[in-house]
């Protein structure tokens, strides 16, 4: 049994994953020229991302881990928002970029962005792999956006179902009779 039997669509190609990674490797590079930012993957999803991201950046940086939860199951969250493993260090006077797999609602973004404001970085920047923007029910900037895609439940690249399907090398749509 393979996972691309349950494979309905690719939206976006490991060939184009790849391509805009670079491009925002580049641009973060650009932008953060003479500093050395805290890159904060959100785990689990970012984590892929994160991986390709940091690999086409090209000055000084580090790297820190959160991870958080939405209250309520499904894939519909209910936005209130948890942390379950906040940052090893603290952030202050620090230039931070929230690196996340997906913005859909915006409440993990714009919760997130409360938090750590409340730390004082001497700046704080998002990046997102993808944005969901007809869903938005919060405001959220993405600074650093590589793709925005329609409503679909999307896994692959970090993006899971179930906590399944991570690994696929690009970003699809499964057979409606998996998310049953
Ligand atoms: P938000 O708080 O609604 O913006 O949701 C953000 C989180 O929900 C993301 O970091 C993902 O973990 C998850 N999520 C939202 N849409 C999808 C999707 O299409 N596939 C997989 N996970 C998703
Ligand atoms: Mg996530």
């Amino acid at each position: 049994m393979s996972l691309l039997d349950d494979v309905a669509e690719v939206l976006i190609r490991e060939d184009e994953l790849q391509a805009r990674v670079a491009d925002l490797g580049r641009q973060i590079s650009s932008d953060y020229e003479g500093k050395t930012p805290l890159l904060v993957g959100i785990l689990k999803g970012a984590s892929v991302f994160l991986a390709d991201l940091i690999r086409q950046v090209t000055i000084p940086c580090m790297l820190d881990f959160m991870a958080t939860s939405a209250y309520g199951s499904g894939t519909e969250g209910s936005g209130i928002v948890r942390i379950l493993k906040d940052l090893d260090q603290t952030i202050e006077g620090r230039h931070v970029l929230i690196v996340d797999d997906i913005i859909d609602t915006g409440f993990t973004m714009d919760y997130l962005l409360e938090t750590l404001k409340a730390r004082y970085p001497a700046s704080l920047r998002v990046c997102a792999l993808l944005d969901k923007v007809t869903r938005r029910r919060r405001r959220v900037g993405i600074d650093y956006r590589g793709f925005e895609i329609p409503d679909k439940f999307v896994v692959g690249y970090g993006l899971d179902y179930g906590g399944i399907y991570r690994n696929l090398p690009f970003i699809c749509v499964l057979k409606p009779e998996v998310y049953t």
